[in-house]
């Protein structure tokens, strides 16, 4: 039965797509992976479309499916894949709040400014209106920085929601993700495929 990690955050840019895409190809090195992209800008889909082009990159299953029908195809895919990874539109609608249902984790990624962590908030609030455990991922964050500590001290009072991994600001996250790979990928052994294994190690120690 696969775990389902659903991507949300009604912030525009925040790295939904990016954080879905690496995942998904960190993942299906080992595991049975399937995407799902319920956003209409189907950036995650042209994704999946250019990886289907490249000799050699580790199957992923796309799936188009959105909307009520939504939670059957959540179930008919956890039968034959490991993890299933749903990409959501920036806004929370029906679609979104059926992803965050059907999830098992939602991951929120934002970066580091405040207008990142006030849209956090609301998805934060669906995730707990509909019981879903959900954690956010600081994306494109600066090593250091007093808005980063900012931005974590405010998030360290609402609860222990941060995850320790961060993704930097890095050129490799975007090239990869135009060539339909992910950094793990591309560069193995870069700085952005350590911080992104990490990440993935860290929601494994979640999921299980
Ligand atoms: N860690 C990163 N390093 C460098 N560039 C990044 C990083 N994360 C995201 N980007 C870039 O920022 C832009 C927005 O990222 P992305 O499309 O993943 O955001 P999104 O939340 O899916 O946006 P939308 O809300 O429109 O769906 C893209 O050009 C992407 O390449
Ligand atoms: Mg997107």
């Amino acid at each position: 039965m696969a775990v389902v990690i659903t991507v949300a955050q009604q912030k525009g840019g925040a790295g939904k797509t990016t954080l879905a895409a690496h995942l998904a190809a960190a993942f299906a090195a080992r595991r049975r992976v399937a995407v799902l992209d319920i956003d209409p800008q189907r950036s995650l889909a042209r994704w999946h479309g250019l990886r289907g082009a490249r000799a050699g990159a580790a199957p992923i299953l796309l799936s188009d499916v959105s909307g009520w029908r939504l939670a059957t195809e959540l179930d008919r895919l956890r039968r034959d894949h490991d993890v299933l990874i749903v990409d959501s539109p920036p806004q929370i609608d029906t679609d979104a709040k059926l992803a965050v249902r059907g999830a098992d984790l939602v991951l929120v990624p934002l970066q580091p400014s405040p207008p990142d962590l006030w849209a956090a908030e609301g998805t934060l609030k669906l995730a707990a209106a509909e019981k879903r455990p959900a954690r956010l991922v600081l994306n494109r964050a600066p090593a250091s920085g007093k808005l980063r500590q900012q931005v974590e001290a405010e998030i360290a009072r609402k609860g222990d929601l941060l995850l320790a991994a961060t993704l930097g600001n890095r050129t490799g996250f975007a090239s990869a993700f135009a060539r339909g790979l992910g950094i793990t990928e591309t560069a193995p052994k870069s700085v952005a495929a350590k911080e992104l294994l990490a990440l993935l190690a860290e929601i494994e120690g979640i999921v299980g």
